[in-house]
């Protein structure tokens, strides 16, 4: 898709006020107000669109769609399949899902239907077509939404043949699953396909093979189905491009699978801004944004997002002035080309009914969330010319979805909490805060164009992941592992020999044992270098290595172990290889990959205050810089702005949650790579 403005909007449900038709025309000069170009129809209107099967109902839906364009207000037109309507779960039950403990389910929320049901895709597809065929070539419509976050896992008779038949072509003969799976451990051997039945907590979920494939077929069957979604509206003859908003740390499905079927990647983040600090959930969102972009490598949306409060979340909190704006600047700093809100007006009834939305139940627009929409919109406008810029990042993390899976799965080292995506953040962290763009990728994922890969606890080493890493550090890259990496091979089968498996040589060095920590323990961390200055201490993990080539850098401060290696450098190639055998504190990240930074080319690091953060986002001529203070404290600027242009704000120090935006030109002195700012 090209951009040439943000889009900024939001879900709009108005189906629920076909009665009122002044409510349709309020909500209108309110949004122009608000400045929004774009909405999202349709996501939950089965029931409205075909009362009855096979009977559409589509006037009430082309009039809003109309009535919103002549206003200047485009339409993200949604396949409703993200829930049905009465008669079709009545009609056909298969429709509907079967629990992991084998229960039938009825009626009821939403999301649960069957993704191998044939009525259940039959249904979507048909009016997937007849949607597309009545609105794809209306010039109102921007984008398909496909269905609504899909997720979850359906165990009736069919999902189990399917997942048969998924193995049956995986692995060909019942003895090489067997094998694969292990499965001799605690006689557990499979005489034939048919005996293979789901994970269940009534039944199997001690082989790691049977677990890790399911998941994997959980995401093949989404996807097919989604496929399904999108194939109707193509063969319809829909040329629109298409979407699906993914979920925020969402673990059940690999979505990375599905990028390649999408025209662009778009997503729903609801951060918890007050849960931790706003600074710290800023680097949990941040991560999440630039993972959604990096799937694509290109734009991405951010197609949900609440103006106030979720109703939802533990705590539901309302965001401080300003932390709106600052919600908003960030998803469009990491690369995301709109603002959208769920959602515009708030229902009435039903379980959503205490959710923020743009107007809320007053129906007014003197609202203070309004007002800071508002604001949002008007900023969008101010900073149009970066739309359809990109995202460019010589810095990447690893965080593989089936890693994860993997971890969490396996029975030991530490029960309580093996904390991956904690762990990944923290090298996020350290990235981020001297300004660099990070690049989230996984195992499948190519290296190239990167100067420095951090990859913690990649415990599930894929086929050809090692060797991508040798390379990499052979052509003169950094990378960074962590203690758990390379024990396991894709069906969490642990390698015979030493480990990282294959990777020791590039490490120098040789796992021997790791120690598993109580929450209240920590053990000490001894640098034996004056780059890491700090007293660091780790704590859950503690990982015990020999050297067979490596330096050593820091060792544990206590213990038996005291004096191993807790921090080793390998030369290898022409690159660098670090291993941190431990889990050390924040700080300790801090100072390493400052360190570390300090001697790779190709790359610009800003000395940023804590709370402040910048991103840097391409285009034609330019590079433009996105400075947001996370604090609720002024902050000051650390680059003299005055010799820069400035797009948007102009005032150091930042307000609370504020921003500025400055433009770079190409033509400005470089300094490796990147525009000199001193
Ligand atoms: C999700 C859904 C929306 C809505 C919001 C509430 O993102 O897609 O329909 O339920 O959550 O936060
Ligand atoms: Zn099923």
């Amino acid at each position: 898709m090209d951009f040439t403005e943000f889009l900024y909007g939001g879900d709009y449900n108005p189906e629920q006020w076909l009665g009122e038709p002044e409510i349709l025309e309020k909500d209108i000069e309110m949004m122009k107000k608000a400045h929004v170009n774009t909405v999202t129809l349709g996501v939950f209107s089965w029931s409205f669109l075909e009362p009855e099967e096979g009977r559409y109902e589509f006037d009430w839906l082309e009039k809003i769609v109309n009535r919103l364009y002549e206003n200047g207000i485009s339409t993200i037109l949604a396949t409703p399949s993200g829930a049905r309507p009465h008669w079709l779960a009545d009609k056909y039950p298969e429709v509907l899902r079967v629990n992991e403990k084998r229960e039938k389910m009825i009626f009821g929320g939403r999301h649960n239907h069957c993704f191998t049901s044939p009525v259940y895709r039959e249904k979507t597809a048909a009016i997937d077509a007849a949607l597309a065929g009545r609105f794809d070539a209306n010039p109102a419509v921007r984008l398909w939404h496909v269905s609504n976050e899909y997720g979850g896992d359906c165990h009736c008779p069919r999902c189990q043949e399917a997942f048969r038949a998924f193995l049956k072509e995986k692995y060909g003969t019942i003895d090489a699953l067997n094998k694969a799976w292990n499965s001799a451990f605690w006689s557990h051997i499979y005489d034939s396909f048919d005996q293979v039945e789901s994970p269940s907590s009534l039944g199997e979920e001690s082989i790691m093979g049977l677990v890790l494939d399911w998941k994997r077929f959980v995401t093949y069957e989404t996807r097919d189905f989604m496929r399904n979604e999108i194939r109707a509206l193509r063969d319809a003859g829909a040329v629109k491009p298409c979407t699906i908003n993914m979920m925020q740390h969402f673990k059940d499905l690999d979505y990375r699978k599905f990028a390649a079927d999408l025209d662009i990647i778009s997503w729903d983040n609801y951060p918890s801004w007050l849960e931790t600090t706003p600074a710290d959930e800023g680097f949990r969102a941040g991560m999440q944004h630039d993972m959604m972009r990096s799937m694509k490598k290109a734009p991405f949306l951010m197609m949900e997002s609440t103006p106030s409060m979720t109703n939802w979340q533990d705590v539901s909190r309302i965001m401080k002035p300003g932390m709106l704006f600052m919600q908003s600047f960030q998803a469009v700093a990491h690369g995301s080309e709109s603002v959208f809100y769920f959602q515009w007006r708030a229902s009435l009834g039903g379980d959503e009914k205490f959710h923020g939305a743009v107007v809320d139940h007053t129906g007014s627009d003197q609202t203070r969330v309004f007002r800071e929409a508002s604001e949002v919109g008007s900023g969008l406008e101010e900073i149009k010319e970066l739309a359809g810029t990109q995202v460019v990042s010589r810095t990447a993390v690893i965080y593989d979805m089936e890693n994860e899976w993997a971890i969490a799965a396996s029975r030991g080292p530490r029960n309580q909490g093996m904390h991956y995506e904690e762990t990944v953040l923290k090298s996020y962290k350290a990235l981020r805060s001297m300004g660099l763009n990070v690049d989230v990728l996984d195992e499948d994922a190519s290296l190239d164009g990167y100067k420095l890969v951090s990859a913690p606890m990649l415990y599930m080493l894929k086929e050809g992941f090692a060797d991508k890493i040798r390379a990499f550090v052979q052509n003169g890259g950094i990378f960074i592992s962590t203690y758990h990496t390379g024990l396991a091979d894709e069906n969490d089968k642990c390698f015979a020999g030493t480990v990282p498996n294959g990777l020791t040589d590039v490490f120098g060095i040789e796992r021997t044992e790791i120690d598993a920590l109580n929450d209240w323990e920590e053990n000490k961390v001894s640098s034996l270098t004056s780059d890491l200055p700090g007293r660091y201490t780790c704590t859950e993990l503690c990982e015990l290595v020999r050297t067979c080539g490596a330096e050593v850098l820091a060792v544990y401060g206590s213990d038996f172990y005291k004096g191993m290696p807790v921090l080793t450098r390998n030369r290898f190639g022409k690159g660098w290889a670090y291993y941190l055998a431990a889990n050390v504190d924040d700080e300790f990240y801090y100072d390493l990959f400052d360190k570390i930074t300090r001697t790779v080319g190709g790359i610009r690091k800003i000395k940023l205050p804590a709370g402040l953060s910048v991103m840097t986002r391409t285009g034609a001529d330019a590079d433009y810089l996105i400075f947001q203070n996370f604090t609720g404290e002024e902050t000051y600027l650390p680059v003299d702005y005055n010799k820069l242009d400035v797009v948007y704000g102009g005032a150091s120090p930042l307000t609370p949650y504020g921003a500025m935006v400055l433009r770079v030109p190409f033509s400005r002195p470089k300094k490796g790579g990147f525009p000199n700012l001193s």
